[in-house]
């Protein structure tokens, strides 16, 4: 028979926090904990105490989560029963896709409805979120238009998308005649506001805005900001659509950018929308007639919308991840206050700040050198639940012109929305870190990060 003093909750609660003595949540229900067999008792913490004493001060942070996953979840669960999802749309089809059942069309409404846009195309066929935001950069910019990146420059992976960096003549928009030009960040890492007030001109057709920070040191950007540039951008030039880069954004508040007049945002299924269990895909949601040009741009104009096949079980994949996806998010911005808290205590710069509000999935901290980024990258892998005992590699990866490392110990590869770190191999050797299915999951990886930096 066993006596415990209590069984632990899924975080602290306030009284215990508040209490005289240091709750170790974990750590003191073992002091107190009475052996009376001879059977051993597992009930040591399974945290290292610098994790303990984190998770001991995020009550108020975690309990303010849980209260925003239940808000989007009511949102998703609503938007699936307005659509009246049903198991009859979670069988594949094959070929043209001409045959299906009606689940794609479900998906793409219920997908609408969830982030207030008029429409939306969710599909296996985008590779990726680079693939996603490049079909809604051609399905609205033409030859002699202008693109305008208001929040610094774009995702690394966008450089050839944009003909920043060469494309070797594989169809850029510079390719095509689309100029681009920059508003840099401000000193602060946020939006130069200042800068944004003349910076669209009449030939800006298109203005891209990346909500999340990538691989940049810079603030990712709440949905009120981004609905702030919008207002600046079409006061200036109401013709000029705002495409959102919406990767690693999905579902970290409570809006979405199309709900403060984002034309389209752009991401990809393997992070957040696809819940860690879509295993491909990506999505494109705005209004009706740049959705329509996006997927024209996906497949072929003229085809619209309504083809495409999706074999197997992937249909039920898409649906269970969007309704998970929430959740995972919360998960993942939990795990994201652990990793501030615990290496800000250890001296690490870290962006977002510890306990500051949060606009994405993603934790950055600078290691300040190649060989703690390596290092940190490397104890993630080996804790990870898929591919331990590799040891991930710098290298050259399409797309990104420095050298990248990925810890990317996942069930669906390459999944950010699962437990995740990577990096340019660059100043200020920051890793950037996102995904986990429950936060305790950092809370054991960050045990072997603290043992390995
Ligand atoms: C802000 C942002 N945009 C776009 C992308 C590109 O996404 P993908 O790797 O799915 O192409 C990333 C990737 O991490 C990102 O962080």
């Amino acid at each position: 028979m066993w006596v415990l003093s209590c069984a632990s909750s899924a975080y602290p609660t306030a009284s215990r926090r508040a209490s005289a003595a240091p709750m170790a949540n974990f750590r003191s229900s073992s002091r107190v904990s009475v052996r009376t067999s001879h059977h051993h008792l597992h009930d040591e913490s399974p945290f290292v105490p610098e994790v303990v004493d984190a998770v001991n001060g995020l009550y108020s942070e975690f309990r303010e989560v849980d209260y925003l996953v239940a808000r989007n979840t009511s949102r998703v669960l609503k938007a699936f029963q307005n659509v009246r999802v049903g198991s009859h749309h979670f069988g594949g089809c094959t070929g043209y896709g001409h045959d299906e059942a009606g689940g794609r069309e479900a998906l793409d409404k219920a997908f609408a409805e969830i982030v207030g846009a008029e429409s939306a195309i969710v599909r296996s066929q985008f590779f990726s979120g680079t693939h996603a935001i490049t079909c809604a950069l051609f399905a609205i910019l033409r030859p002699g238009d202008e693109l305008l990146a208001v929040a610094g420059a774009p995702y690394d992976t966008l450089e050839e998308v944009l003909g920043k960096r060469d494309s070797h003549g594989l169809g850029s928009l510079k390719d095509f005649g689309v100029t681009y030009r920059e508003v840099p960040l401000a000193d602060d890492g946020g939006l130069d506001w200042e800068a944004l007030m003349d910076a669209v001109k009449p030939k800006t057709k298109c203005a891209l805005i990346q909500r999340s920070c990538g691989y940049s040191w810079r603030k990712s950007l709440s949905v009120s900001e981004i609905g702030r540039a919008i207002k600046i951008i079409k006061l200036q030039n109401p013709d000029c659509s705002i495409v959102v880069d919406n990767c690693y954004g999905e579902f970290v508040e409570s809006i979405e950018p199309p709900m403060v007049g984002a034309d389209l945002i752009a991401g990809s299924l393997i992070k957040n929308p696809g819940g860690t269990v879509a295993p491909c895909g990506g999505y494109v949601a705005g209004r009706k007639k740049w959705v329509r040009a996006a997927a024209a741009r996906l497949s072929a104009p003229g085809l619209g919308l309504d083809c495409g096949s999706t074999p197997g079980d992937i249909m039920r994949a898409f649906f269970q991840g969007l309704f998970l996806s929430p959740q995972m998010v919360g998960e993942a911005i939990k795990g994201s206050f652990l990793i501030a808290e615990v290496l800000a205590s250890k001296g690490y710069k870290v962006q977002p700040l510890p306990r500051a509000p949060r606009h994405d999935t993603v934790q950055a901290v600078q290691l300040g050198s190649r060989k703690c980024l390596l290092a940190f990258c490397e104890a993630v892998q080996r804790s990870s639940p898929v591919g331990s005992f590799t040891k991930p590699i710098a290298g050259t990866t399409p797309g990104y012109a420095s050298e990248v490392i990925f810890a990317d110990g996942t069930f669906i590869d390459g999944s950010t929305s699962e437990l995740s770190c990577d990096g340019p191999l660059r100043e200020p050797f920051a890793v950037f870190c996102q995904g986990g299915t429950h936060w305790t999951q950092w809370g054991l990886v960050l045990g072997e990060v603290l043992k390995s930096i």
